[in-house]
Parts: C-alpha cells; structure tokens; sequence
C-alpha cells in the first residue's frame, strides 16, 4: 500500500510499458494488411483500447461490443449473452478483440466463437491480464500482458461493484472485502 488505494500488483509504469510493446508488435504484425477493428469489450476494456489505439502507427478504427456473463452474480455460470453488438459487418476484415481480464475463459471464447461465424478476414485477441489458474475453457490470446494469480483485481478499467476502474495501476483487494469466486 503506497498510496491509500488498493495494494499494486502491477504498476502504472509496467503497464504502460506493456501497452507501448503491444502497440509496437501489433503495428508489425498488420503493417500492410490494411485497416484493423479494434473491438473493446465493455466496459473493462474502454481504457486498454483507448491507450493501445493511440500508440498504433497503422489504420484502425474502433468498436465496441458488450456482454453480460454473470447477470447478477459474481461466480461464473458459463453463459455468456451478448448486450451490444457490432454496428457494422466485419466480413473480410483484419479484426482484434481488445479485453481487460480473462478469467474463466468463457467471454473470449465466445466472443471468437461468434465472430469467427462472420468471416473475418482475420481474428486476434489482446487482454492485458489472465488469471491462467482459472481457465476453464482454452482460448488463445495472441497479445497477452500478464499472467496474474488469482485474486480480485481492479484498476486500469478493472472494477469492484463499479470503483476503481480509473485506478492508473492494476491493484489488489484483500479477499475479506470481496465475494469469494469472482472475475
Ligand atoms: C470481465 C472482463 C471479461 C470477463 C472475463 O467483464 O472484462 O469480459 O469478465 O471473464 P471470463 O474469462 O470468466 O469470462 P465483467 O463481466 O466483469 O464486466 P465489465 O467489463 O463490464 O466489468
């Protein structure tokens, strides 16, 4: 505890460090492949999305969906339902689904599972962190920031019951003050 917020686990410093190298790799990666769909998941993606499209040097545009995978819960029931889809098609383009946090694994596989039924011309993932130990469905993400254990995280777009989410650092909750299963 340095500053009278939640415990660091990973620093405004490293994670702007991390963003700055995805944006790097991704802008090699799609050099010449035309224009890339960001597609930030709500809402714990809008401040990843925000950094790393600010830091690409090729053309992209951004989008948004948002899915609901717990209702009123906080433990994972594996269902995840779609809230807000994609305005436009994405039939032949370079697509990049942008997340926070994968946890259980079931969002992202999702997500993948239902855009690749629209014919991209291609589709990668980003998530800044993962807790692996959690996973309960294999889903690949191609630009990973960390791998995190699993605790309540919170910060950089990540919230508990809506605070926190402007945290400039990715921080920890002590488990007495949060549910015991959770994202
Ligand atoms: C978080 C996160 C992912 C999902 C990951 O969203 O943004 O979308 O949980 O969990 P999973 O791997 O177990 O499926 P959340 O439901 O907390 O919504 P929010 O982004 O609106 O806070």
């Amino acid at each position: 505890m340095s500053n009278g917020g939640p415990d660091t686990l990973i620093t405004e410093e490293e994670i702007h460090k991390r963003v700055t190298d995805f944006a790097e790799q991704i802008s090699r990666d799609y050099a010449g492949e035309g224009e890339i769909v960001l597609i930030g998941i709500l809402k714990g993606a809008f401040i990843l999305l925000a950094d790393l499209s600010r830091r690409l040097t090729v053309s992209h545009r951004v989008e948004f969906m948002a899915v609901s995978s717990y209702g009123q819960s906080s433990v994972s029931t594996g269902a995840v339902r779609l809230i807000m889809d994609l305005r436009g098609d994405i039939e032949n383009k370079h697509v990049l689904i942008v997340e926070d946090i994968v946890d259980t694994g079931h969002t992202l596989h999702y997500l993948v599972s239902l855009l690749k039924t629209r014919r991209p011309a291609s589709l990668r993932t980003c998530a800044l962190v993962r807790k692996s130990d959690r996973a309960e469905v294999d889903v690949e993400i191609d630009y990973l920031g960390f791998d995190i254990p699993d605790v309540w995280v919170v910060g950089y777009g990540l919230d508990y019951a809506e605070q926190y989410r402007t945290l400039p650092y990715i921080g920890v909750l002590p488990p007495e003050t949060t549910p015991s299963s959770e994202t």
